[in-house]
């Protein structure tokens, strides 16, 4: 039996916890809905079992609920690396230990560091430290724009379009563009997805960063720069939209997997 936590964000329209269930199905793999909001995971009668997560609040409740899962549970993806590709500094930070390339990145709470900083590249990023789907993210040229601190701040890349590589087990297994006019190109802020081939560097840049972070499936974000690509953020609980690859059958099969090796 697999249970499944179903994405809060989920709509009719826009179903991923559904699309998965739909392949389960097919192949006679048996789940079930698992409510956070329900359960008390010190007495949950959940051990040895399959907790696949499409999505999770980010609330404390929901990751500490998830994080008790997972002692007596194999929960995918693990609480830990949902968690810490929440948090962009950590995800940076494991991207740079394990010398995969992203742009110049700093974390700070002193303002005459992060003016330096604009000072150094003269446009740079502001980012929520743990936003998502491309919110109050916004280009800095000016001292007086920075804000409130602290500030996750990040080298602007010129660009047109971004990437997204969906690897799952090790493996790029999708990738779309994302074009838009604007800043930010995520589906949610109006751009337009894709599907592309997957190339070799794209390939290595994606599988590195998903073993950087030491998770199961995850999509990461990317840009290219005439360098090549350059890693902008992983995502713990990812969306396959415009994904010409059949993720929901790919990620059916792997909880299978993961059930089966479960009862070996
Ligand atoms: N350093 C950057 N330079 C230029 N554009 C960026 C940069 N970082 C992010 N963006 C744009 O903002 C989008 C969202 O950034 P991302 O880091 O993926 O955060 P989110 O979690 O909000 O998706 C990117 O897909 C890209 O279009
Ligand atoms: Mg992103």
């Amino acid at each position: 039996m697999i249970h499944i936590i179903p994405k809060p964000t989920d709509t009719p329209d826009d179903n991923s916890t559904g699309a998965v269930m739909r392949e389960l199905k097919k192949a006679g793999t048996r789940y079930e809905v698992l409510n956070l909001d329900t359960i008390d995971p010190l007495d949950s009668g959940l051990e040895d079992e399959v907790i696949w997560a499409c999505g999770i609040r980010q609330d404390g409740h929901q990751f500490e609920t998830l994080n008790v899962l997972s002692l007596h549970n194999r929960v995918v993806n693990t609480p830990e690396s949902i968690v810490t590709c929440a948090s962009k500094v950590m995800t940076t930070a494991l991207l740079l230990a394990n010398g995969v390339r992203t742009p110049d990145t700093a974390y700070v709470k002193s303002e005459e560091m992060a003016q330096k900083f604009l000072r150094r590249h003269g446009r740079i990023i502001y980012k929520p430290l743990y936003g998502y789907d491309g919110n109050g993210i916004r280009l800095v040229t000016e001292p007086g724009e920075l804000g409130p601190g602290p500030w996750y701040l990040q080298e602007y890349v010129k660009n047109d379009r971004d990437f997204r590589i969906f690897v799952l087990d090790g493996e790029a297994v999708g990738a779309i563009t994302r074009v838009s006019d604007s800043l930010t190109h995520n589906i949610h802020q109006g751009g337009i997805g894709t599907p592309v081939v997957i190339d070799d560097e794209m390939r290595a840049v994606a599988e590195a960063s998903a073993a950087a972070i030491g998770i199961d499936y995850c999509g990461v974000d990317l840009l290219r720069d005439p360098e090549g690509y350059t890693v902008l953020e992983v995502n713990g609980t990812p969306n396959w939209h415009c994904m010409a690859a059949p993720i929901p059958t790919l990620l059916a099969r792997y909880l299978t997997e993961c059930e089966r090796e479960m009862r070996a």
